[in-house]
């Protein structure tokens, strides 16, 4: 199967007039984090708007970003929390050879060889708008595969409830790890329906290409109706356990970061609000859609639950 960013109805494109004028007034709504505790996960000016009371959601086409920019504009701590030197700084990462352990509650156990998971799985692409919860946003055509592939093979046993995914912890590599700022290694986590949700991608490139470090390379998480954080990059450990994983920013800052990061225009972070986007490469900004646009396949996901409470 093959998702693609929804078709847009030109009827549904905002009228030009309309767009700008937003646009003016988001620009001069523009506010700065005051005192960021953080510097983590901050947002710069751009990406800060003040909240838009009362604004429609709107769908604006969905171009792919250019491999240029996914290339080289990023998040990646373990390197530098400087988004345009990712990519410098991460050249010399060794991906090959790279092993992934799946482990703790599963019937089959293993290590996996990343060529052996690239041949295992078949690989497919998949067009995903990626949003940050720092408020910008792109659109990536990743190729991978589904994690529920992988799941089925290891077997969750019936404890199983949550899947905890860590990145690899190598300072010598990853200098950002040498700041005790952050509990290393980064840890994200999901529940094992949202594992198994067919939307969740393990990414193994982009453009047809295989990852470069800066985007996770050789193996990262891609859940697209959730905050980009939880999209975890260089992954050596997928563990099956029945606690709920306790990510890298849960640690850092728990009233600013919860478990399930679901993109929502409604509920703003305590710094900033979240109802619209930068989408890297065009000015002005978008509103931001619930669940990222993905609500029809995923919302099912937390019927019943308080999703201002579980952020
Ligand atoms: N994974 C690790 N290990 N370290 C990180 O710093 N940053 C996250 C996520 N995965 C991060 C990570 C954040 S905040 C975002 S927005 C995305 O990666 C960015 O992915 P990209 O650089 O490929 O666009």
């Amino acid at each position: 199967m093959r998702y693609k960013v929804p078709p847009i109805p030109s009827s549904e494109i905002t009228p030009e007039h309309v767009y700008l004028s937003r646009r003016k007034f988001m620009r001069e709504a523009l506010v700065l984090a005051a005192g960021s505790a953080l510097a983590a996960c901050a947002p710069t000016p751009n990406d800060t708007p003040n909240s838009t009371p009362g604004q429609e959601p709107t769908l604006l086409p969905d171009t792919p970003n250019d491999f240029e920019q996914i290339t080289n504009y990023n998040n990646f701590y373990e390197f530098t929390t400087d988004k345009d030197r990712v990519a410098i700084l991460s050249t010399a990462f060794v991906t090959s050879p790279w092993q992934v352990s799946v482990e703790g509650m599963v019937n089959k156990p293993g290590i996996y060889d990343i060529d052996a998971i690239r041949s295992q799985f078949a690989q497919e692409e998949r067009v995903y708008r990626m949003r940050c919860v720092e408020g910008w946003s792109m659109v990536i055509p990743w190729n991978g595969f589904a994690l529920n592939q992988l799941l089925k093979v290891v077997e969750p046993t019936s404890d199983a409830k949550y899947v905890r995914f860590t990145t690899l912890y190598d300072p010598q590599q990853m200098p950002g790890q040498k700041s005790s700022y952050f509990a290393w290694p980064y840890v994200e986590g999901l529940r094992l329906d949202e594992a198994m949700h067919d939307l969740t991608l393990m990414a193994t490139g982009l453009y047809g290409k295989d990852l470069l470090p800066q985007n996770g390379a050789p193996l990262r998480l891609v859940v697209p109706w959730k905050y980009g954080f939880k999209s975890i990059k260089s992954i050596v450990k997928i563990e099956l356990t029945d606690q709920m994983p306790v990510s890298l920013w849960m640690d850092a800052a728990p009233n600013e970061y919860g478990f399930y990061a679901n993109v929502n225009p409604d509920v703003s972070h305590p710094r900033w609000s979240q109802a619209s986007e930068r989408r890297i490469g065009e000015s002005g900004r978008r509103p931001t859609l619930f669940m990222n646009g993905y609500a029809d396949e995923v919302a099912g996901l937390y019927t019943g639950m308080d999703l201002a409470k579980n952020y």
